[in-house]
Parts: C-alpha cells; sequence; structure tokens
C-alpha cells in the first residue's frame, strides 16, 4: 500500500536494526515452543534522543515549523522520555521547549538532584515547571492553556503537544515505524507473526497497529500495558486512530477487535518495578548486551517471556519486540538493581 507521509524533520538514524535475540530465544522461548525472538532497536534512533519518541517527533516538529511555532510545550513525569526527547529535539532545531512535569511515583531516590531523564531536560536548555502530583492531574489542559498564553504574551507561538506525543499526528511516527519493521523483515526472509510493544501513552501502539493493518494486515500487534488497564487502552488506541483518520482525510479505519492489550505485568504501578522486573533487566543486559528499562520495555519484555513460559506465543514463530528505549530511567533506579551488584562483587 502507499501511502502520503505528512511533512517531517529527519531527526532519528533510520532504520534501526532489526536483530535475532539467539541466546533469550534459546533458553527462555524454545523450551517452551515458543517463537524466534527478534528486537527492533529503536533504543538506537539516536544517542541522547534515544527511543521511540523521536519517530514521533520527527512528525511533530514538522507540523510546528509549519505552522510557525517556535516553542514546543509538553508534558510528563518527572522521568519522562518523551519529555527528555522533545527538550533535545526543540535544542537540536532551534526551538524552545517547555516542560510540564507531574511530580509522582517515578520521581525516585533523592529527587533534589536530578538524575536520569530530568538532568538531560536541563541541559538541553528546557524551561521546566514541576507540579504535585493532584494539582496536574487535576488541570493538565488548564496548565497548557496557561503557559501557551504566557509564550504568546511574550511574542512567541507555541504548539502543545500532548502525553508522550500521542494523537493523531504523533502515531504517525509508528505508521512509518511499522513500514520500516515489515521491511526489515522482508530482507530477513519473514514475516513476523506478531509485534510486541510497552504502552505508555498508546501512540506507539496505535501507529504499529494502523500500519500493520496497511502494510501487512496478517501482522498482529500487542501492547503490554506499564499503567492503566487493558480497556483504558483500547479505547486510547481507537481514539488516536480516529484522530488520524479525521485529520488526515484517511478512509482506514482501526478495528477495534485487533487491539490487543496485556495489563497482567503492570505491577505495583506506573514506574515501580519489582524484583522480578529488575533480573529480567540484568538478564536481556547479560544474555544479549542489550539495556532495557524498569519502567516501560522491562516490564513488557519480561511479560512477553512470562507469555512465551506460558505458552501464549506457540502459534508464533517469529515474534518482534519493539525496544523503544528508555534508558536514561535505569539511573534514578539504581537501587532496584542490588541483587546485581551484590551478586558481580569479587574480593580481590
Ligand atoms: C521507553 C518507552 N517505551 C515505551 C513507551 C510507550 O510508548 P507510548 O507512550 O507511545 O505508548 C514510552 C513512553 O510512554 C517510553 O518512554
Amino acid at each position: 500500500m502507499n501511502i502520503e507521509y505528512p511533512a517531517r524533520e529527519r531527526l532519528a538514524n533510520l532504520p534501526t536494526p532489526l536483530q535475532p535475540l539467539k541466546r533469550i530465544s534459546e533458553n527462555f522461548s524454545a523450551p517452551y515452543g515458543g517463537p524466534k525472538i527478534w528486537i527492533k532497536r529503536d533504543d538506537l534512533t539516536e544517542s541522547a534522543m534515544s527511543g521511540n519518541k523521536l519517530r514521533k517527533l520527527e512528525f511533530i516538529i514538522a507540523e510546528a515549523q509549519a505552522r510557525g511555532c517556535n516553542t514546543l510545550i509538553t508534558c510528563g513525569g518527572e522521568q519522562s522520555n518523551h519529555c527528555r526527547a522533545t527538550a533535545l529535539a526543540a535544542a537540536k532545531c532551534g526551538l524552545k521547549a517547555h516542560l510540564i512535569l507531574r511530580q509522582g511515583a517515578d520521581a525516585h531516590d533523592d529527587d533534589a538532584v536530578p538524575d536520569g531523564n530530568l538532568l538531560v531536560d536541563y541541559l538541553a536548555g528546557a524551561e521546566v515547571s514541576r507540579y504535585p502530583l493532584r494539582e496536574y492531574l487535576e488541570d493538565l489542559p488548564g496548565l497548557f492553556e496557561y503557559w501557551a498564553q504566557e509564550y504568546e504574551k511574550q511574542g512567541d507561538r507555541a504548539l502543545c503537544i500532548p502525553t508522550g506525543g500521542s494523537d493523531g499526528l504523533g502515531i504517525w511516527g509508528y505508521i512509518l515505524g511499522a513500514e520500516e519493521l515489515l521491511e526489515d523483515c522482508r530482507r530477513e526472509g519473514f514475516t513476523p507473526d506478531r509485534l510486541i510493544c510497552a504502552s505508555g501513552s498508546g501512540g506507539t501502539q496505535a501507529g504499529l497497529t494502523l500500519g500493520a493493518q496497511l502494510f501487512e494486515p496478517g501482522v498482529q500487534v500487542t501492547g503490554y500495558a506499564v499503567c492503566d488497564d487493558a480497556a483504558y487502552f483500547v479505547n486510547k488506541v481507537s481514539e488516536d486512530a480516529e484522530d488520524w483518520a479525521r485529520r488526515y482525510r484517511q478512509s482506514h479505519r482501526l478495528d477495534p477487535a485487533r487491539i490487543d492489550v496485556i495489563d497482567d505485568y503492570i505491577g505495583p504501578g506506573y514506574a515501580i518495578a519489582t524484583e522480578e522486573i529488575y533480573q529480567t533487566i540484568a538478564l536481556a543486559a547479560q544474555l544479549e548486551g542489550i539495556l532495557l528499562d524498569p519502567v516501560y520495555t522491562g516490564k513488557a519484555f519480561h511479560g512477553m517471556l512470562q507469555d512465551i513460559k506460558a505458552g501464549r506465543y506457540t502459534d508464533c514463530e517469529n515474534l518482534v519486540f519493539v525496544h523503544t528505549g528508555g534508558q536514561f530511567g535505569v539511573f534514578p533506579q539504581r537501587t532496584g538493581f542490588r541483587s546485581s551488584w551484590a551478586s558481580a562483587e569479587k574480593g580481590c
């Protein structure tokens, strides 16, 4: 299918590599009759700007430029990967960035000293406004409006980007991402049975699902929820797809029955990981040299391995896990990895 994409500011190093996870497949899938596991390395979209958000930002920034905006306002948790990528991408494009940050569960350890993504936000020169959880949740639209007006008063023009860059505009990033990934698979000589990603604000899953339906309808997409439940994500993915169809006059509709979300591995809550998650992250690092994160990819990857073990994917031959980045989120949660460093210590 030929899709006409809107304007795009090139920021990501694409295509990202598609790699087999040989040792993990041999040890944690084959014994259960599970599929060969591949990984799409979207953690390599860029270095500092790494991760899935950069694909969305390519379209979002082009839209901001077309509308004559010189400022990007967006929001997220203090350790938001999306905010960090937005701050850096804005800097690269000569735009201002203003981040509305939610203080909460992902403000681990001593948040008086900025760490991880938040530290990079400051380094990138973003303006940062941090709000207590309740105020943020009660009036996020009001906060966007307030800051957009403040910029307008100064003669600036701001584009407001929703949580995670997930809406009808941002999901272009993963429609294109799905097209790229399916081409990678073709080059490797297979058609994937299933694509798997972490779902936080839903846009990655929305783009991948739409992309799969457009370019290879037999391919199923599964999102592992890291915050809200499956019903929430089915609704959110549908909304983003409808927004996309409306804004870009697309006749294609996403069949809600094809939106597959697993919400069994959220654990105690958003950005709160358990020992099992920390251990899965260590396992992926030790067997494959890949760094997952405790908020998104670690939970999704852990869920996928548990589900392979439970026989959920025995009908699949090839499954692709989309590594959506998040490495900066490892460091603020360093204490969770205690068992890894304790076992590595050797006396001299
Ligand atoms: C590293 C990482 N992976 C996955 C996700 C989920 O993507 P989405 O927000 O598009 O659902 C996010 C952001 O929420 C993220 O930062």
